[in-house]
């Protein structure tokens, strides 16, 4: 199809191409029955919430995702965001970090500390954490391949503050699947990637019972372009691959679900959202549950983190920004999240100033505490648009999720690139339906300026590679090497069988050996994955 042909959109359907008429009526839930769809906020298939009591008991948390140069400067604006009343911390990683290279390899100059921090040893991450009690604060980490490491380098800097594991609690997002469909940090093949993310599932089990192991993500296929159905129908599913892996490694499922945990988008089209959000929770009760057998109540409970969508902001008239993160903050809101990160108004130009972080923050803070959508749970249940969408769906979810089964699963139709090529149909779509003003953006096909206001961003000092080199080589002359060697060489020989490499990882971490040296260790063993689409 070329650029010029539009594809014809059927009035009257959602963003996903749903049937959506413009007035539900009593029609709309014939047939419906509250009882067995619905359920009680906290009880299965919790389509209304994960907990009884919801934001009635305690607001959702307000997690800021934040991270940028070096660990000082990072650290810095911890505190910040702690003490302007965030509930818990959210760590953005430099790409080195989150590819596992070193800041001072070839491949990291120019990208050190740029999206994130930059964390090359327990040296770093003990700066990163100066100051805060890791006994007291959960943190989530925006780290895949890696993430063993970080999770590690946490802990052992947790213990150096007297904090033991069990009193730890955090994520790790650690999805792999997503990074091969749509973000791209990825280093092993998918089975590597598998054995290092189930070998994390019973470390923490053992060590670290409270922390969960993993956020199974939708928001960066929706960033994409994926459809509310396609983002939960493909999250779901590489969720099925993750849990059937645990099983076949011998961990029983109840063991490890509990501590399994989601993260989505949320648009401005709050009734399809919330309802988006409604349907995941259902679908993923009855999947653990009818597939796995799951027992524990809190394996089949889909607990979640939601970002706004970051796509939806534009450069012109960045303020307008402000109003869209606030309805889509709603959306998540009134669609039960258990976490939210509010994009601040200037993030389509640059890394986020104090100020618009601020902003950003206090977004969520005028919902939780301006509103009364915290007084009740679920207000849309019974909606008849609400529970039809959802339905509507739920219906499309599965239908997708049936497609990539018969595929082989999340893995194979990764391989056959099922998933790449749908969200690129979708990107598609709504490109031009942009382009053909049938979809506005407020600012950009529509209702523009013509002098935009200056803007002046936040830079990140370019000299901070020269420091993180320098802080590398003077670590590298006071460690002791043997042992960094031989607890790397027990690492390769765990990579190599069947142990859970975990173990020797983090000893040869805490001898302060490198993110790097750690990741080409299993390099050597494990290989890099180079996409089917490479060449
Ligand atoms: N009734 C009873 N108990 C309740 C309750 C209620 N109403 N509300 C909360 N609780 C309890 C919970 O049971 C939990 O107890 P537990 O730890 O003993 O189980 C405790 O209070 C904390 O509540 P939650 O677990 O619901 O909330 P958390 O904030 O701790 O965890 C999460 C939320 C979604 C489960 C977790 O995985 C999380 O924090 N995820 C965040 C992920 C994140 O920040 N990702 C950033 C990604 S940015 C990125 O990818 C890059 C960018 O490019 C997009």
């Amino acid at each position: 199809m070329s650029a010029g042909d539009k594809q014809e959109r059927q009035p009257g359907t959602t963003e996903s191409g749903l049937p959506f008429e413009p007035v539900y009526g009593p029609d709309a839930l014939a047939g419906f029955d509250p009882a067995t769809q619905l359920g009680e906020p906290g009880d299965f298939p919790y389509t209304r919430g994960v907990y009884p009591s919801m934001y009635t008991g305690r607001p959702w948390t307000m997690r800021q995702y934040a991270g940028f140069g070096t660990a000082k400067e990072s650290n810095e604006r911890y505190k910040q965001l702690v003490a302007h009343g965030t509930g818990g911390l959210s760590v953005a990683f430099d790409l080195p970090t989150q590819m596992g290279h070193d800041s001072d390899s070839a491949i990291a100059h120019g990208e050190v500390g740029k999206v994130g921090v930059a964390i090359d040893s327990i040296d770093d991450m003990r700066v990163l954490f100066d100051g805060i009690p890791l006994g007291e604060v959960s943190t989530s980490m925006t780290i895949n391949a890696p993430a063993a490491l970080l999770l590690l380098m946490y802990q052992l800097v947790a213990e150096e503050q007297d904090v033991s594991g069990d009193q730890l609690t955090g994520t790790i997002q650690n999805d792999l699947l997503k990074e091969y469909i749509a973000r791209g940090t990825y280093i092993f093949p998918p089975q590597e990637s598998l054995r290092l993310i189930t070998d994390i599932f019973s470390y923490c089990r053992a060590e670290i019972p409270r922390w969960n192991t993993i956020s199974i993500s939708g928001y960066h296929m929706a960033e994409a372009g994926a459809t509310p159905a396609q983002e939960i129908a493909f999250t779901l599913a590489d969720g099925i691959e993750y849990v059937r892996a645990a099983v076949a490694s011998g961990q029983d499922v109840d063991e490890f679900a509990p501590r399994l945990a989601f993260f989505f988008v949320s648009r401005t089209s709050i009734l399809e959202e919330v309802a988006k959000f409604r349907a995941a929770r259902r679908i993923w009760a009855h999947v653990m549950r009818e597939e796995f057998g799951a027992k524990n109540p809190k394996s089949l409970m889909l607990r979640f983190h939601t970002q706004t969508a970051g796509v939806q902001l534009t450069a012109q008239q960045p303020e307008v920004n402000l109003v869209r993160v606030a309805v889509q903050a709603l959306a998540a809101v009134l669609g039960g999240t258990q976490s939210l990160h509010t994009n601040s108004y200037d993030e389509a130009i640059a890394l986020p100033t104090e100020k618009a972080a601020r902003l950003a923050l206090r977004t969520q803070q005028v919902i939780a505490y301006e509103t009364d959508v915290t007084k009740t749970v679920d207000p849309f249940a019974g909606s008849y648009a609400v529970e039809s969408l959802t339905d509507q769906l739920e219906a499309e979810a599965r239908n997708l999720m049936t497609q990539v089964e018969e595929l082989g699963g999340a893995v194979s139709a990764i391989e056959a690139g099922f998933q790449k090529n749908e969200i690129e149909k979708s990107a598609y779509r709504v490109a031009l339906e942009i382009d053909h003003d049938e979809r506005v953006v407020v600012g950009v096909n529509r209702y523009k300026v013509d002098e935009e206001e200056p803007y002046v961003p936040l830079r990140v000092d370019p000299a901070i590679e020269a420091q993180q080199c320098d802080r590398l080589a003077k670590l590298r002359a006071e460690r002791d090497q043997d042992a960094v060697d031989r607890h790397l060489a027990e690492l390769k020989k765990a990579a190599e069988g069947s142990d859970n490499v975990l173990y020797p990882m983090k000893e040869a971490l805490r001898a302060r050996a490198t993110v790097g040296e750690v990741c080409n260790a299993l390099r050597e063993v494990w290989g890099a994955y180079v996409p089917p689409d490479a060449f």
